[in-house]
């Protein structure tokens, strides 16, 4: 029996355990830090995307597997070391994700009413990390800098009314704050061009139907590097700015808030004494070799809120090694490297092996290499030398750690 943790029950950590449990002889614990599993999908993915949050029913079906088991309240480096695991687990999967999200890093970054686009996204979705009295909403200006799909959910969250919002799952809580929320611009901005823009089509799109908000965009700014910027221009970009122009077009209808999409703009300095009240932007343009420059040009937007959506970061853990670098734990095909050599027994899947990208999908090709990975070697792996996961649960439970099974 070979015996292996994984570490995260997000669709990275599930997967694998899915295809670790297609193999006989296997038994998988996955441990996860907070009570519930799936991750992203039940944290990350937008309420109003009930399809995409129905995976949750194939990822259930896995943890229904007899050969997997689900351990909540189990945080990795905390409420149980690396050390202990290796005790009894012949191998460690780890696929614990990279779900902190990234700060500006502009002059009043500090400043209340300045968030990662995370802390709302964490927010709007229950996290238990996240208290209930994080947002309120008077801000009738905010400003969400990147433009990449978590840039969309949260204005899109933002921009619909509360009968847009009826028929969607959400906190209570949550609920009344959208509900009674007063804002009424909000600026989505990209410091490079439509064509660099990360959005895919159909996310992009969707924002234009938010039927509580007209959405404006600078013309100008679309034409930039526009249709004659190359042949090499990926579909995705060009549908994108077929999208964004046709937007171009629209008449305003004088509905209750308004997008404003803007390119070419990046953000400088967060302006407030004891709270945001603006955001400085500066003007830019594509030097040689595709750097970035400054056109010199300065704009200010009133904004009370600022969601800085420019992409996620690994954390790492105790005893595991991790590329500061890149925010990803060194690996080759999945198994883990310490100064280039292979750590025996330790694997890794998903965000935390390859950076914070990719679509749900992604982590089960990814997890399956992994997995794949980890089978080759299993003859070899030295096995743990106590191996009895039932003894570390009793440690866990004489130590006062409530673990959570699911279903419970
Ligand atoms: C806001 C947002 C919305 C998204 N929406 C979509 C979408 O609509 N469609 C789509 O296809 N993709 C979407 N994605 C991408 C998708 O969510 C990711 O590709 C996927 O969740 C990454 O999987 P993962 O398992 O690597 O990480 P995660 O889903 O983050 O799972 C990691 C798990 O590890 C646990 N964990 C963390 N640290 C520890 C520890 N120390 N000990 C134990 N457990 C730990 C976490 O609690 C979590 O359960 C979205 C991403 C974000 C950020
Ligand atoms: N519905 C869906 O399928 C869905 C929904 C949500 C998320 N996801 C996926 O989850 C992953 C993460 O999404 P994401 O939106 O967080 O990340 P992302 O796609 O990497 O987009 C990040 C954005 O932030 C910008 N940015 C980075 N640093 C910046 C800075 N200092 N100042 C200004 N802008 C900055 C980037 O611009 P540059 O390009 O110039 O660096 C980019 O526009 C993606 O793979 C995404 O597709 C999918």
């Amino acid at each position: 029996m070979l015996r292996v943790a994984v570490i995260g029950s997000g669709p990275a950590g599930l997967y694998a355990a899915a295809a670790l449990a297609r193999n006989p002889d296997t038994s998988v614990d996955v441990l996860d830090r907070l009570p519930q599993p799936f991750g992203l999908v039940r944290y990350g993915v937008a309420p109003d995307h009930p399809k995409i949050k129905s995976i949750s029913a194939a990822l259930q079906q896995i943890v229904e597997d007899p050969a997997v088991r689900f351990l909540g309240n189990v945080e990795v480096g905390s409420t149980v070391a690396l050390a202990e695991l290796h005790r009894h687990y012949d191998a460690l999967l780890f696929a614990y994700g990279s779900a902190v999200g990234r700060s500006l890093g502009v002059p009043g970054d500090e400043l209340p009413g300045s968030f990662a686009a995370s802390d709302f996204v964490s927010w709007y979705c229950g996290h238990p990390d996240a208290p209930i009295d994080s947002f309120t909403l008077a801000a009738r200006g905010v400003a969400v800098v990147g433009v990449g799909n978590v840039a969309l959910d949260v204005t899109r969250m933002l921009a619909k009314s509360a009968a847009e919002l009826t028929h969607i799952d959400l906190p209570d809580h949550v609920r009344r704050v959208l509900a009674n929320s007063a804002v009424e611009d909000i600026h989505l901005i990209g410091r490079r061009g439509p064509l660099q823009a990360r959005f895919t089509t159909k996310e992009l799109r969707e924002l234009g139907d938010v039927a509580n908000a007209d959405i404006l965009v600078a013309a100008e700014e679309l034409e930039r590097d526009g249709p004659d910027a190359g042949d090499d221009i990926p579909p995705v970009a060009r549908r994108n700015l077929e999208v964004l122009r046709e937007w171009a077009g629209r008449e305003p209808q004088g509905r209750p808030r308004r997008i404003h999409v803007r390119f070419w703009q990046r953000p400088a300095e967060i302006h407030g004494s004891d709270r945001v009240s603006a955001l400085r932007l500066e003007g830019t343009r594509m030097e040689a070799g595709g750097v970035l420059g400054v056109t010199g040009e300065t704009s200010v937007i009133d904004a009370e809120m600022i969601l800085a959506s420019v992409g996620y970061r690994g954390l790492p853990l105790p005893q595991l090694p991790f590329d500061p670098d890149t925010g990803v734990v060194p690996n080759s095909d999945g198994r883990v490297l310490r100064d280039g050599s292979v750590v025996p027994g330790e694997y890794v899947a998903g965000w935390i092996k390859r950076g914070p990208t990719g679509v749900i999908g992604t982590n089960k090709r990814d997890a399956g290499e992994t997995v794949r990975a980890l089978l080759a070697d299993a003859e070899s792996l030295p096995a743990a030398p106590v191996r009895d996961p039932e003894t570390l649960l009793k440690e866990l439970a004489h130590r006062g750690v409530t673990v959570a099974t699911w279903p419970n």
